[in-house]
C-alpha cells in the first residue's frame, strides 16, 4: 500500500498526463472501442482511501467514486480481506442453478432494508444496473401481463436496449441503435430548479402527474402500463431531487391503474444519500411511498460488479427458468457486498467516520452542501446547489438562467487540473458523489479546490 501524502493535499509531481500515463493513452486510444471517452487525461495506477494515484505518481482527490461506484473508497482493508477470503473458497459456481450462503445472506440482507412485517421482499442478482433494469422491465411485463412502460427525460438506465429505450437523457444514447423497445413513454422528470410543463417549484410535481393522467386519457390506455420506472433522486440528469409529496402521489397513481412502480436506485442508493435506499429519505419524512420493484448497482460492492432487482414477493411470481444469469450474483462480488454493509450498517467501523458510513455520508454531505450554498453567493454563475447526503449537483447558469455547458466544462476541468477528480452530468451540472469514507478534513480539501477553480474562471 502506498503512503498518503501527509498534508492529505492532491500532489501533481507532472504536468497531467505524465509520461508514463500518456504511453498508456496511446496504447488505449489504438485497441480500445472507439465508443469510450477520454475527457480527463488521468490513468489510475492504485488507490487508496479517497485517494488515487497515476503511474507518473501524481495523486488526486476523489469527489465522484468512478460514478457513485466505490463507495468504500479504493483498498479499503475490510472489502480486500472479503474479497481475498471467498476467493480462497471459490470464485464462480452459477447461482442460476445453486444456491450459495453468500448470496442467501447477501438477499437476506440487502431485503431487510426495504421489507416491512407485512411484505416479504426477493432478489435477482445480476452484474450491472442495465441488468437490474432489463430484469426489472421483463419482471413487470411478466408479472402484470402488461407491455408499456413510463419514464421520465432526464432518465438515465443503462446501454441494453431496454435501458436505453427507458433511458431519456441524450439521444447520442440511442441514434443509430433502432428499433428500440416498443410501447415506451417518456414525461418530464419533476425538477424543482427547471419547473417543467409552465409549473413552478412548487406544482412542478403535480404538473408532470396531471399530465400523465392526460396521457392515459388520450393516448395510452391506463390498462396496457406494466410499470413507472424513476429514480427517485435524478442522477445521470443533473442530481434532483423531486419536490416533497411527489412520489406519494406517483404511488397512489399507481395503485390506482393497477401498474407497478420502479425506483432505480442504481445511483443513489447504496448510503449515498444518508439512508440505504434515496427513496426512504421521502419515508423518512412520512411520505408514504414503497415501490414495488427497486434495482440496485453501482455502489454495492464498492467497485465488484454485482447488480440486484429487489421485488415484493407478490410481485416477483416468474416462473423457474424464465430469467438468469451465468456470472449474477458472482460470490467473490457478494463478498465485497456484504463487507461494504458492514461499513455502510456501521457493524464494522471506519475510522473517522463516526457511527456509520451512512452515517458518514448524511454528516459530510450536509457539511459539503451547505459550504457549497456559502460558494453560491460567491460565484453568481452557480444556479443551484442540491442533493442529499454525499448526492450533490452544482448546476452552472448563464446570465440569463440558461444552462451554461461551456462554463461548467471549464470548472470542471480547473477543478481536475488542480488535482480534483470530478464529473459532469445534466446539462450544466458537476456532481459530487464521492465515496463515502470521506472525512469533513478531505472534504475541506476539495472545497477549496473548488474554490480556487471557479476563482480561476475568466471574469463574465
Ligand atoms: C440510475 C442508473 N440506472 C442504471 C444505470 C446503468 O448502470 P450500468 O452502467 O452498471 O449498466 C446507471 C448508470 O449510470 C444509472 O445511473
Amino acid at each position: 500500500m502506498t503512503t498518503l501524502p501527509k498534508s492529505r493535499q492532491p500532489e501533481l509531481k507532472t504536468a497531467l498526463p505524465g509520461p508514463k500515463s500518456a504511453e498508456i493513452m496511446a496504447r488505449d486510444s489504438q485497441h480500445l472501442s472507439t465508443s469510450y471517452m477520454r475527457p480527463y487525461p488521468f490513468v489510475p495506477d492504485h488507490g487508496e482511501g479517497v485517494w488515487l494515484t497515476d503511474p507518473d505518481g501524481n495523486t488526486m482527490l476523489d469527489f465522484f467514486a468512478g460514478i457513485a461506484v466505490s463507495t468504500t473508497g479504493y483498498a479499503h482493508p475490510h472489502v480486500v480481506e472479503a474479497v481475498t477470503a471467498q476467493m480462497k473458497k471459490f470464485a464462480h459456481v452459477c447461482l442460476t442453478d445453486y444456491p450459495q450462503e453468500i448470496t442467501t445472506s447477501l438477499a437476506e440482507r440487502l431485503a431487510a432494508h426495504i421489507e416491512r412485517p407485512d411484505e416479504k421482499w426477493r432478489v435477482f442478482f445480476g452484474n450491472s444496473g442495465a441488468e437490474a433494469v432489463e430484469a426489472a422491465i421483463k419482471l413487470a411485463r411478466n408479472h402484470t401481463g402488461r407491455s408499456h412502460i413510463i419514464s421520465t427525460l432526464g432518465s438515465f438506465h443503462g446501454r441494453t436496449y431496454g435501458a436505453i429505450t427507458l433511458t431519456g437523457s441524450k439521444t447520442k444514447y440511442k441514434a443509430g441503435f433502432g428499433p428500440l423497445l416498443p410501447n415506451v413513454t417518456h414525461i418530464p422528470y419533476p425538477n424543482p430548479f427547471r419547473p417543467p410543463l409552465g409549473s413552478t417549484p412548487e406544482t412542478c410535481g403535480d404538473a408532470v402527474l396531471a399530465h400523465l393522467e392526460l396521457l392515459f386519457k388520450t393516448v395510452i390506455p391506463s390498462n396496457e402500463v406494466a410499470a413507472f420506472i424513476i429514480e427517485p433522486m435524478q442522477g445521470e440528469g443533473g442530481y434532483i431531487v423531486p419536490p416533497a409529496g411527489f412520489l406519494t402521489k406517483l404511488r397512489q397513481l399507481a395503485d390506482q391503474h393497477g401498474f407497478l412502480l420502479i425506483y432505480d436506485e442504481v445511483q443513489a442508493g447504496m448510503g449515498r444519500t444518508g439512508k440505504m435506499f434515496s427513496f426512504q429519505q421521502f419515508i423518512a419524512r412520512s411520505e408514504e411511498c414503497q415501490p414495488d420493484i427497486v434495482t440496485l448497482a453501482k455502489g454495492v460492492a464498492s467497485g465488484l460488479p454485482i447488480s440486484a432487482m429487489l421485488a415484493k414477493e407478490s410481485v416477483m411470481t416468474w416462473a423457474p427458468g424464465s430469467h438468469g444469469s451465468t456470472f449474477g450474483g458472482n460470490p467473490v462480488a457478494a463478498a465485497a457486498a456484504h463487507a461494504t454493509l458492514d461499513l455502510l450498517e456501521g457493524v464494522v467501523k471506519h475510522p473517522g467516520c463516526g457511527e456509520s458510513l451512512m452515517h458518514n455520508a448524511a454528516e459530510v454531505g450536509g457539511f459539503i452542501l451547505a459550504e457549497l450554498k456559502k460558494m453560491q453567493r460567491e460565484f453568481p454563475f452557480i444556479g443551484d446547489v442540491r442533493g442529499e447526503g454525499l448526492f450533490i449537483g452544482i448546476e452552472f447558469v448563464a446570465p440569463d438562467g440558461k444552462a451554461d455547458g461551456k462554463l461548467r466544462d471549464a470548472a470542471s476541468m480547473a477543478m481536475f487540473e488542480r488535482g480534483l477528480l470530478n464529473l459532469d452530468c445534466g446539462e450544466s451540472v458537476i456532481r459530487v458523489s464521492p465515496p463515502l469514507i470521506l472525512t469533513r478534513e478531505d472534504a475541506q480539501t476539495g472545497l477549496q479546490i473548488m474554490r480556487e477553480a471557479l476563482r480561476s474562471l475568466p471574469a463574465r
